[in-house]
């Protein structure tokens, strides 16, 4: 490619006005995600705005719970919820590994739609919340915690909760394959509460079951080849550790410097990111010179896959997108000659 390529995360959101429409006919976000016809025309919306270089599959990492019967809602302006958190060894016990043919069929739909959209003009991204952060939903049961049951659960009964997080490990991987398999052409998996961990907490609770996802996705013949993307938020402490995964490239928030960065992880996977999303609330000329910056840092070469370090947030001008979308395909070429 002779340009950085960019993509955004929840590129597909409440900023776009024909994404609030659609959320309007479906009724709700929930809807909207488990009606794959309308799944997909969201996932298409961003990139039919703008020149983005790949699309992510519309959908929500509680999927997974959802599927485990934890009884997910949504409610207006205060984030996801749960019904029956998952407070006891009892609650652990009655969970199961979501089949995802039977139990997150109108996922693998929207997959399939989507790719049939896309028509191979640009690549479908698919994903999964990492064990750790979906076990943080699941045992807080709400969005919005100081996470202190997770933690009480990490130190006092830490036994439990590996069996969690054993048990969605291997959903993770028994739905990012099946994603695959229904044409996703990249897997991410989103650690969003990582960063909240200790050094020996993070690998003990969170790396290392990343670790054997990215594992068993390499052993399989069919999936080994599909490019495999981790992003822990507030990782920038562990890139290394991350590295040695054996994923192919990983999420860098905005706080670390991607030139260090590039340094410290070496040709051992490509970083993807990381602008700060507040910067999409500046003026589009501020917004180039950040491009700019971020280019630089990281340098000439290929490996880079330019990104905001979060998701973009409902209040952001669409037109401000598209002048990040600009400034990134035109400022980068001049590394890639
Ligand atoms: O990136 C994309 O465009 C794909 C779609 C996507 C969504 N959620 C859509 C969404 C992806 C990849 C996610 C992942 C996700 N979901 C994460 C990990 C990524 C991250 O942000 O760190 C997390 C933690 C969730 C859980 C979740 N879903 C929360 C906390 C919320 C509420 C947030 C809020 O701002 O209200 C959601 C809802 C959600 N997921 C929306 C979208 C577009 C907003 C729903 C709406 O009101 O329309």
């Amino acid at each position: 490619m002779d340009r950085t390529p960019i993509w955004i995360m929840r590129q597909a959101g409440r900023y776009l006005p024909e994404y609030r429409a659609l959320r309007q006919r479906a009724g709700s976000f929930l809807e909207l995600c488990k009606t794959p016809q309308l799944a997909c025309e969201v996932t298409l919306q961003p990139v039919q705005r703008f020149a983005l270089d790949a699309a992510i599959l519309f959908s929500d990492i509680l999927t997974i719970p959802d599927a485990m019967g934890l009884g997910l809602s949504f409610s207006e302006g205060e984030g996801p919820r749960f019904e029956r958190p998952v407070r006891s060894r009892a609650d652990i016990d009655r969970l199961g590994v979501p089949d995802p043919a039977a139990d997150l069929g109108y996922v693998l739909e929207t997959v399939k739609l989507a790719r049939a959209g896309l028509d191979g003009r640009i690549p479908l991204i698919g994903f999964s919340g990492s064990p750790w952060t979906l076990a943080a939903y699941m045992v807080e049961g709400r969005g919005g915690t100081n996470f202190s049951r997770i933690k009480g659960m990490a130190f006092d009964a830490p036994g439990e909760l590996h069996r969690l997080l054993d048990l969605l490990a291997k959903s993770v991987t028994a739905y990012l394959c099946a994603q695959r398999q229904a044409g996703a052409q990249a897997l991410m998996v989103f650690d969003t509460w990582g960063g909240i961990l200790s050094e020996h907490g993070y690998r003990e609770f969170s790396l290392a079951y990343m670790a054997s996802i990215v594992e068993a996705l390499k052993s399989e013949p069919e999936a080994a080849s599909t490019p495999v993307i981790l992003f822990t938020k507030g990782g920038g402490q562990w890139l290394e550790a991350i590295a040695d995964t054996g994923c192919d490239a990983l999420g860098l928030d905005w706080t670390v410097d991607l030139g260090r960065a590039r340094s410290r992880v070496g040709h051992r996977c490509a970083l993807q990111g990381n602008m700060d999303p507040a910067l999409l609330g500046a003026r589009p000329r501020r917004i180039r010179e950040e491009v700019a910056l971020l280019l630089k840092s990281f340098g000439r070469g290929s490996g880079h896959v330019f990104n905001l370090g979060h998701g973009i947030t409902p209040e952001v001008d669409p037109e401000n997108v598209a002048a990040l979308v600009d400034a990134v395909h035109d400022l980068s070429q001049t590394y890639h000659r």
